[in-house]
């Protein structure tokens, strides 16, 4: 464990420089938080105008502590904060939490980049600025302007809003859900999301990582962190309705939005991604309290039809769909209900349903090894106690002695029901007020093992590359003030990196063409070639299907004339000769350097379906051929490429392979390739191969 970060987040003994005697301000606060928590380590007041703060000597310098001090919280003004920092430093405390405000938010990244500098030379961590603090209940530890320590629990929250973190310490007791930790993450200036994975990971009172993203810094290092973990991580990211899509050049830079980007990161690192605020709650509390469910089959135990049917529909939303359960089952779950119940899945024991049934049928089928997760689901009636049954669900479960199976339960009902979930879910068992969400619940305790078997499946990438060509190519476009690469030239590189690109050569006369033309094969295409023209079917600049020398020769010139018109200065490389090759199912591969991710890439099904429908899938860069094989699955139209009405099915296999070195040559040119396309990629049937027809690379502006 990082021995700084847990002097910072579990302090043996904090300061708080800026402490106040007047109640209201955060430096007064902050040190009475810290004594209402019970914090068992020393608290140091500094404060060079007076000598006692609630009870506490106060110190004029943290130089003047005695004894050893871990961490200091910062309350002093912005302009005070490089001063207080040096003398951190020079007392030895591990980590700053920087609650002070004014710095790179309002627009000051100097003073804040001052801050990080000097906190490094002597070897601390900063958390912040502009925090709210950091609590725990396992340490007693309220240090920070919330209220009160939230819920006791075991899940930790990292926010990177300080107003949602004490929204959410409050929720805590509205909503029942617990958290050991709550960390206010602020600017970020320093100590990042990754480096609280990585920390949480490894602590001990933490078995749900709960994280309110804004924006990531440091993107793939948060990926990485993540897949290490071992603990299920739960994010609700804002601002996923609009990026930086304007503008851009490539069809893949117009389909890279913030959600589209940020979902495939999320889901490479195994994170589940919640919708809003309400669903963060609920995943982490299904996370927090329940094993992840390890197969398909779901159970569920109702006393109403009706919310059977709902709770059926939103296991198929929720991809848990049921499956009747094996004959045995049902045979001895109605020994546990009367005649005119349903022993199918759900399993619906009637209105009539009291402790007993509830209890044994639970107790029956949670044990039963073809069960891989149960919900139980109470509509609450007349003439049963909704606590008494809480009991009997509890009682039914423990009896089990099963810890590595989940159960989720929803109690739909009044004030009685929620008292019972409340008790439910104190004593370990998530239970929703609706049966939609306790399904949903369950759906996430599925995907999360789904998630994990994804990063047990990742494998190395290498690929044999022609680098120095390809660099060269570029050295010799950024020498002609370009960042449009022409056709010819992305495509060289493109080879280069072995992706199998049509036949293409640049023709510089019309018998050249000719030429080029007989070595390939009838029919052909042509097309200018020219960095000032991009859209070249729009300036007249594509024909197809030339059967003869005659079509080549009149091709060529009328090619030469339309470029001219459409722009006169236009600087013409030449005519390109490409084989035409047959077609068959388009697809798109691209690439995005996303600003937090960096090269990331994206396969879609080309024409309409990414035209219209944007049917695409991306991931961060490298990937595997396995993730590739993933990616083609995922799309909408995946079951064309498996071949539908009569078709044949493509050559996936060569396809991944296509993918998984696209995805090597944009990583390996990172430092260069801002987008790019390859548009279309012919895919043959299976055997037959992958045909690039057309490509496009866009460098990075310098
Ligand atoms: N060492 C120790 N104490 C000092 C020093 C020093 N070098 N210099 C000043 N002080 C004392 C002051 O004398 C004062 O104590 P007093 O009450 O006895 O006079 C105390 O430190 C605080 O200084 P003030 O000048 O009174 O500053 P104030 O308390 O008004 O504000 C604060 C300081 C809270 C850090 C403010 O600058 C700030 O940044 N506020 C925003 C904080 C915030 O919201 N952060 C979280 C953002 S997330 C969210 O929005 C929820």
């Amino acid at each position: 464990m990082d021995d700084v970060l847990t002097g910072l987040l579990k302090p043996k003994g904090i300061a708080v420089v800026g402490a106040s005697a007047t109640p209201g301000k955060i430096g007064h606060t902050v040190v009475k938080n810290l004594i209402e928590s019970g914090y068992q380590g020393g608290i140091y007041p500094i404060n060079p105008t007076v000598d006692e703060i609630l009870g506490l000597k106060v110190y004029k310098s943290v130089l003047d502590i005695p004894d050893q001090v871990d961490a200091a919280a910062i309350t002093v003004p912005a302009k005070f904060v490089l001063d207080v920092t040096k003398e951190c430093g020079e007392k030895g405390i591990k980590g700053l939490i920087v609650i002070t405000s004014g710095f790179s938010e309002v627009g000051d990244t100097q003073l804040e980049e001052d801050l990080v500098r000097l906190a490094h030379e002597y070897g601390m961590r900063v958390l912040g600025p502009n925090v709210v603090g950091t609590l725990s209940n396992s340490d007693k530890l309220n240090a920070s302007f919330a209220p009160f320590l939230p819920l006791d629990g075991s899940a930790s929250l990292v926010s990177q809003s300080g107003a949602l973190l004490i929204a959410i310490d409050a929720i805590t007791y509205t909503r029942r859900i617990g958290f050991d930790k709550l960390v206010s993450i602020g600017n970020m200036s320093d100590v990042n999301f990754a480096d609280m994975v990585k920390w949480l990971n490894e602590d001990e009172n933490t078995n749900c990582i709960t994280l309110y993203i804004e924006g990531l810094k440091a993107g793939r290092r948060f990926i990485e962190e993540s897949v290490k973990a071992k603990k299920p991580i739960v994010v609700l990211k804002a601002g996923v309705s609009e990026h930086g899509a304007a503008a851009a050049a490539s069809h893949t830079g117009s389909l890279a939005g913030a959600q589209a980007v940020y979902g495939a990161a999320f889901r490479q690192a195994g994170a589940i991604q919640a919708k809003d605020l309400g669903d963060l709650f609920d995943c982490t509390l299904a996370l927090s309290l329940q094993p992840p469910m390890k197969g398909e089959n779901l159970l569920i135990i109702t006393n109403g039809g009706g919310v059977g049917v709902l709770a059926t529909d939103s296991a198929e939303l929720a991809g848990v769909p049921l499956k009747f359960a094996p004959e045995d089952v049902q045979e001895e779950l109605k020994q546990h209900m009367p005649s005119f119940g349903s022993a199918k899945n759900p399993v619906d024991l009637t209105g009539m349903a009291g402790n007993d049934w509830y209890h044994d049928s639970t107790k029956y089928a949670f044990a039963h090894d073809w069960v891989d997760g149960l919900v139980v689901l109470y509509c609450e009636t007349a003439m049963t106690d909704p606590m008494e049954i809480a009991k009997s669900l509890h009682k039914a479960i423990t009896e089990t002695g099963i810890k590595d199976k989940p159960v989720t339960i929803s109690f739909v009902g009044g004030e009685r029901s929620d008292k019972a979930m409340q008790w439910l879910v104190e004593n370990g068992i998530p239970a929703y007020n609706a049966p939609d969400l306790a399904v949903k619940a369950m759906g996430t305790l599925r995907e999360y093992a789904r998630l994990e078997d994804m990063k047990a499946e990742t494998d190395p990438v290498n690929f044999d590359a022609d680098t120095k060509t390809a660099r060269e190519i570029i050295a010799n476009v950024r020498s002609e003030g370009r960042t449009g690469l022409t056709e010819i030239e992305s495509k060289k590189i493109f080879k280069a990196y072995g992706l199998p690109t049509v036949k293409t050569q640049l023709a510089s006369s019309e018998e050249d063409a000719i030429k080029i033309a007989e070595e390939f094969g009838y029919p052909v295409v042509l097309k200018i070639v020219s960095p000032d023209i991009l859209h070249k079917s729009d300036a007249g600049g594509v024909k197809v299907n030339l059967e003869s020398d005659d079509d080549v020769r009149e091709a060529y010139n009328t090619i030469l004339k339309n470029a001219k018109n459409y722009k006169a200065n236009a600087d013409i490389h030449g005519v390109l000769v490409q084989e035409m090759a047959p077609w068959t199912t388009e697809t798109i591969i691209g690439s995005v350097n996303d600003p937090t991710f960096g090269a990331t890439v994206m396969f879609g099904l080309g024409g309409i379906f990414v035209e219209v429908l944007k049917d695409v899938t991306f991931r961060v860069a490298p990937i595997s051929e396995s993730e590739a094989a993933k990616m083609l699955d995922e799309i909408r139209g995946a079951p064309i490429l498996d071949g539908t009405r009569g078709e044949t099915r493509r050559d996936k296999a060569a396809l991944a392979k296509v993918l998984a070195r696209y995805a090597f040559m944009v990583t390996d040119l990172a430092d260069e390739v801002f987008e790019s396309d390859a548009n279309p990629v012919l895919v043959y049937e299976e055997g037959e191969g992958v045909k690039v027809v057309d490509a496009r690379i866009i460098l990075k502006e310098q």
